[in-house]
């Protein structure tokens, strides 16, 4: 250490995670946004600025007409500074322009620090925002309205904002908590299945690694999920994101210094399927494979027990996930499984000592630093024969 004296101070800031329910949030008698914006803590808050996912205004042509007639019916609270569409989509996190056209967006509007940015769309769309608004001046508060069922469940109500580089996901990126997040279910109304799908995956995975009775609640529920009735579909959105605050607020390392993401159970796996297929997967299909591979790797391992692990997969099948793509059987020149460098991929975006999440059982989990690379590989065959 150093002769001279040094200066220390704790710093310690407060975040609030905050995450409503509503139905049409932008129908002028719905005040939840206006009171969110002008609550006690938005410090006197007005100018709003929207970026709106470009599937979402083609699905609801009014939307624009609504948010404006909003605007006007609480004019003396909030100023619409515009509403701006962008494609959504993984394409948008991979799109280097897109960052400078929300700051060119921000810097004409005049947005600060004092303002609102709204991010609504799917998790592609809150992702990139997100990150443009968490980095602008130094940080904009942000506002998410996710508008598929994985951005309700999972992507919209966590602490991470982020675009992709090179093709990685996520590789650039930030840690800023949302001032709030808005969960609209009217948005689902428009979602195709295969999305409406996607969301359900998330919930799988959180209980798999912290909640059995969730699991089986998936189980029992699995019929209504898959004809996508409202009411169970709401459910499981409420009780993943209830999941994902809680783990993120109590776990004690909420913008993930250390190791341990069990949040990202299945996803070593389903990051490089997602590069590999460029993004023809959605982060869902390959969250599926992911959590398929690693379930029966837990399962090879001798930490889980088979019936276990026919349960599981039989719950992806039974939600018509696919737990196998030929993606996990393209290798590099030296003859070695792309998929695997994924492994390595994950470590250095984390930083510090491999750490991978397994199942001891459904509901419980735990870390390992290594994975024996032939019993993965011994797993995907296993889902291979499967098909
Ligand atoms: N920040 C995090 O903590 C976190 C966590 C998990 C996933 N993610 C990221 O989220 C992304 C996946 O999000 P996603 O599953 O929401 O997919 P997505 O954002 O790619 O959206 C899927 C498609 O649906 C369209 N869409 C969105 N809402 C719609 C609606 N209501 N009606 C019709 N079409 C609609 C989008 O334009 C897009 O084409 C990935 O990039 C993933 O890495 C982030
Ligand atoms: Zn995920």
């Amino acid at each position: 250490m150093s002769d001279f004296p040094h200066i220390e101070y704790p710093i310690s800031i407060p975040y609030q995670l905050r995450v409503y329910f509503t139905k049409h949030a932008f129908d002028v008698k719905n005040p939840l946004f206006r009171d969110l914006a002008c609550s006690k803590e938005s410090g006197n808050r007005r100018k709003v600025l929207i970026y709106v996912d470009e599937a979402v205004s083609q699905a609801n042509p009014s939307l624009a007409d609504q948010i404006s007639a909003y605007f006007d019916r609480y004019s003396e609270d909030l100023r619409l500074m515009g509403v701006e569409t962008l494609q959504g989509g993984e394409s948008l996190k991979n799109d280097e322009n897109c960052l400078h056209r929300i700051y060119g967006d921000i810097e004409s509007r005049k947005i600060c620090r004092h303002s609102y940015i709204v991010a609504i769309g799917g998790g592609a769309l809150l992702d990139t925002v997100g990150f443009a608004a968490a980095t602008a001046h130094r940080g904009i508060r942000h506002f998410r309205f996710p508008t598929t069922t994985l951005g309700q469940a999972d992507a919209g109500v966590g602490v991470k904002n982020g675009v992709n580089y090179n093709r990685k996901k996520n590789f650039v990126g930030a840690f800023a908590p949302p001032f709030a997040v808005v969960n609209d279910f009217s948005f689902l109304e428009t979602l195709p299945d295969m999305h409406l799908r996607n969301g359900y995956i998330e919930a799988i995975k959180v209980a798999l690694i912290r909640d059995e009775k969730f699991f089986d609640w998936i189980e029992a529920n699995a019929q209504a999920l898959n004809r996508f009735e409202p009411a169970a579909m709401q459910e499981i959105i409420h009780r993943c994101a209830e999941h994902h605050v809680a783990h993120i607020a109590t776990s004690g390392d909420p913008f993930e210094m250390g190791s341990v993401r069990p949040l990202d159970f299945g996803h070593w796996a389903a990051h490089k399927l997602e590069q590999l297929s460029e993004f023809a997967l959605s982060h869902g299909e390959a969250v599926a494979i992911g959590i398929a591979i690693d379930t029966l790797y837990s399962e090879e391992m001798g930490y889980l027990d088979k019936d276990c692990s026919n349960r599981i997969l039989s719950l992806l099948k039974r939600l018509n996930f696919e737990t196998y793509s030929d993606q996990l059987e393209r290798r590099n020149e030296r003859g070695y499984p792309y998929v695997l460098e994924g492994l390595e991929e994950f470590r250095e975006h984390l930083g510090g000592l491999l750490t991978i999440t397994l199942l001891k059982r459904i509901g419980s989990r735990f870390e390992v630093h290594e994975m024996d690379t032939d019993v993965v590989l011994k797993s995907m065959n296993r889902l291979k024969e499967l098909i």
